[in-house]
């Protein structure tokens, strides 16, 4: 992925997906890592105290990290490393399957990749650009079906609460809604059964593994998605939750194909553009881009989405 601003060009980011480089991301002193990840990996019962003395002395003569001498000495496998080191970084790490969760959910299952990395590269812009206590929606839109809206919405929202943001994702999608999918959510509740009077807040669904995580799935889809878009309860229900969160993040529909996008957009009040490279269409991004510019809402950013 890569991020340029709208206005200046800000952090490019790149995403390498194909890459798996699972412990690049150490940035502690190596003694402060080592005695860390002793600790979480004897903690958890991967390692015995005997052990850690000699995976101490190999680090200390081989000028290893903790972590290596300890894979090197084959007394601990590369994925309680990996776990280790999610819990010494505070990230949310799932083993594959754990959660139940889509593979889509990089941020929760390889939260060690590049990719993954961008992301935060991502939030952190994002923090300095947009959000604050008065800017707290954020909208994901994009031209067209399949450019990975519903996947950035989904791991951004993941690695915003791993900051300890408290964290909203709104499905907002009424025509191909997918983050019930990506959560695994019931259908059967959501943001239309509010805007509609059928249900409350409780149909916001609160998300066990991450720290501050909740998300409130489309629900039944309607035949009337945009009526439903427009009414005053999905404005009203957005400052409500805004007192409650600190950031809102709203998937939303392809937005050349269907004017939802638009609503969501000037109801949100900020929107992040997505395009995917060598699928979206150049007059498509065009013409999406001119109408962000002309509503009311800022556009903070766009994502180059390569994969
Ligand atoms: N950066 C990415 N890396 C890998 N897969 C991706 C990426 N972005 C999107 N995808 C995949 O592409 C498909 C379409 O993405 P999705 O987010 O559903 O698109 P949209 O919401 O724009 O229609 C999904 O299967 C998703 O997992
Ligand atoms: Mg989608």
């Amino acid at each position: 992925m890569r991020l340029t601003g709208t206005k200046e060009k800000s952090t490019i980011i790149e995403s390498a997906l194909e890459a798996e480089a699972l412990f690049a991301t150490e940035a502690a002193p190596p003694q402060l890592i080592g005695r860390n990840m002793g600790a979480i990996l004897v903690d958890s019962g991967k390692l015995k105290l005997e052990d850690v003395e000699r995976i101490l002395r190999v680090q200390k003569e081989q000028g290893l990290r903790f972590g290596d001498a300890a894979l090197k000495l084959k007394l601990v496998s590369a994925e309680d490393i990996q776990h280790a080191l999610s819990k010494q970084f505070a990230y949310a790490y799932l083993r594959p399957g754990e959660g139940g969760f889509a593979n889509d959910l990089v941020a929760a299952y390889k939260p060690f990749s590049p990719q993954v990395e961008a992301l935060r590269a991502l939030r952190s812009q994002l923090m300095l650009r947009w959000f604050n206590d008065e800017h707290k929606v954020l909208s994901i839109v994009s031209p067209g079906a399949q450019e990975g809206r519903s996947y950035l919405a989904a791991n951004l929202a993941v690695i915003f609460s791993q900051l300890g943001e408290r964290t909203l994702l709104i499905d907002a999608d009424l025509r191909n809604p997918r983050q019930h999918i990506i959560f695994n959510l019931s259908r059967s509740t959501g943001l239309t059964s509010i805007l509609a009077g059928r249900a409350g807040q409780d149909a916001i669904a609160r998300i066990p593994y991450f720290a501050d995580l909740s998300v409130l799935a489309a629900g039944p889809i309607p035949p009337n998605p945009l009526e439903l878009l427009g009414r005053p309860e999905f404005s009203g229900l957005l400052d409500d939750l805004s007192r409650r969160y600190d950031v809102i993040l709203i998937d939303t529909p392809a937005g050349s194909l269907f004017t939802d996008a638009m609503t969501i957009v000037a109801r949100a009040g900020g929107a992040l553009m997505v395009t995917r490279k060598d699928h979206t269409r150049l007059g498509a991004a065009k013409a999406l881009a001119s109408q962000l510019a002309a509503s009311d809402a800022a556009v903070i950013g766009s994502v180059l989405n390569k994969y």
